[in-house]
């Protein structure tokens, strides 16, 4: 039998009770033994014996979980830093095998946590940090390992791509949207993580070790989040034949990776394009596979605790033939991440401008003067002496249009810089 100690009985928590007890026969079969949950840990016990739990099934704290010999894998999701980290360490320096879902940890502190496990042979899985019950990190470690894999693109959270989707369908502004999906509980009270780009920094943190063989962490991310993105830039990116996703990117050149999460315009063709809602996507080219999209619920109690069940019975197959610690850390090189000053892109920009003889051919001198070629200029509703100018560039280094956008806010012809939007996906 392979038993299980739990921490955790919030909403990944039950969803991983219930699966184990629904689909008791089915994991049993394709673990090749029996799956028990022995013990678990929650502050709130009452949240635990609501799940129909038995009373002496709960632990009043984690030593009773970790001294517990008979109990082989220990399941996180309590989630955060500490006491998160202090207990893994000590499980598998006990020699337990872990299972968690906690991203926040990961990005921050994953190198530690594999020097550990290696070092104890221990599992160490953590499929449901990325992208709820999308399987990713498996098929990036396993199915697409013979790849040098080229990019990742991924919409990885669920709450800005509701925001995002609503805004899109139904011309609405961000701060509406937002106070709506908290009323009907996608957006939490707190959204700043997932609205700030952060909780996809840490995700595309953790798919770039793996997909680059290189340690990334959060801080190695150039974050954007979608605060600034108005029902103005979402009508004229569908004017232009874009939609605006908050995308999660990485891409490796020369053994030199960029990550960086912004709002983003990507071609309505692009796989990516019909990912709407609170779904994920991950889109992965491969040297060898080329193109690969995963698509699926990145949330959600049942979803996400599918991708903690599929891990725990990975780790059971490895104990019943003593492989344990078969895949452990892959981040084997040590490449540059590149600063976003360094990296190019194609941008989108809407400024007002004053209307008169002359305006368009000094702005276009201060982008030609830093080396920012343009691609598309439009002229949008002119309100007294004011036109609204919608510009979309060729690909330009970020710096040069910082320079331009530095020198075009301060001339008396410039109205304002309403917003800045990258483009992606365009030469597929
Ligand atoms: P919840 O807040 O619903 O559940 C966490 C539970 O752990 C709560 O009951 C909490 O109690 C309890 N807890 C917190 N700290 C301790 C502690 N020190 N000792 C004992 N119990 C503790 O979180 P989720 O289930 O939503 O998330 C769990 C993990 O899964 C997180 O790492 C999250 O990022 C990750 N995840 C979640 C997804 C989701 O859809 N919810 C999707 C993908 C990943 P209390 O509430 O009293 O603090
Ligand atoms: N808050 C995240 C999202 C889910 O909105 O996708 C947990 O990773």
């Amino acid at each position: 039998m392979i038993q299980v100690g739990l921490l955790g009985c919030g909403t990944v928590g039950s969803g991983v009770v219930e699966l184990l007890r629904d689909n008791e026969g089915t994991i049993a079969k394709r673990t090749g033994k029996q799956v028990k949950l022995k013990k678990v840990l929650d502050k709130d016990t009452e949240k635990c014996l609501a799940l129909g739990l038995d009373k002496n099934m709960i632990a009043k704290d984690f030593n009773e979980l970790v001294n517990d010999e008979e109990i082989d894998i220990i399941v996180e999701l309590i989630g955060g830093i500490e006491p998160a980290f202090g207990f893994i360490i000590e499980a598998m320096e006990k020699g337990k095998h872990i299972v968690t879902a906690n991203k926040d940890l990961i990005a921050v502190k994953g190198q530690e946590i594999f020097a550990v496990a290696e070092k104890n042979q221990v599992d160490f899985y953590f499929e449901a940090s990325v992208a709820g019950g999308i399987p990713i990190i498996y098929p990036l470690k396993q199915s697409l390992a013979a790849n040098d894999i080229i990019e990742v693109i991924g919409i990885l959270n669920g709450t800005t791509n509701y925001i995002l989707t609503k805004m899109t369908k139904e011309g609405l502004d961000f701060a509406d949207v937002l106070k709506e999906a908290q009323e009907l509980g996608y957006a939490e009270a707190d959204p700043t993580a997932d609205v700030e780009g952060l909780d996809a920094a840490r995700k595309i943190a953790i798919l770039s070790s793996i997909a680059f063989n290189s340690r990334v962490t959060l801080d190695d991310v150039y974050v954007e989040g979608i605060t600034a993105i108005t029902a103005a830039d979402i009508k004229y990116a569908q004017e232009l034949g874009y939609v605006i996703k908050l995308l999660a990117i990485a891409k490796q050149e020369n053994h030199v990776i960029q990550t960086k999460v912004h709002p983003a315009f990507i071609p309505t063709n692009h796989p990516l394009a019909v990912v709407d809602d609170v779904f994920n996507a991950v889109f992965v080219k491969g040297d060898a596979v080329d193109e690969v999209m995963h698509y699926g619920r990145g949330a959600g109690k049942m979803p996400t605790a599918s991708a903690v069940v599929g891990d725990i019975i990975d780790i059971g197959r490895n104990i019943i033939i003593g492989a344990n610690g078969r895949i452990g850390c892959t981040c084997y090189e040590e490449k540059k991440v590149l600063n976003i000053n360094e990296m190019s892109a194609q941008f989108y920009l809407r400024m007002m401008v004053k209307d008169r003889p002359g305006v368009l051919a000094s702005i276009a001198g201060v982008f030609g003067n830093n080396n920012v070629s343009l691609a598309t200029v439009l002229q949008k509703e002119a309100t007294d002496d004011m036109a609204e100018l919608i510009l979309i560039t060729h690909e330009v280094n970020e710096q040069d249009l910082k320079d331009s956008l530095a020198i075009l806010k301060d001339m008396s012809i410039v109205g304002g810089i309403d917003n800045v939007i990258r483009l992606e996906g365009i030469n597929r």
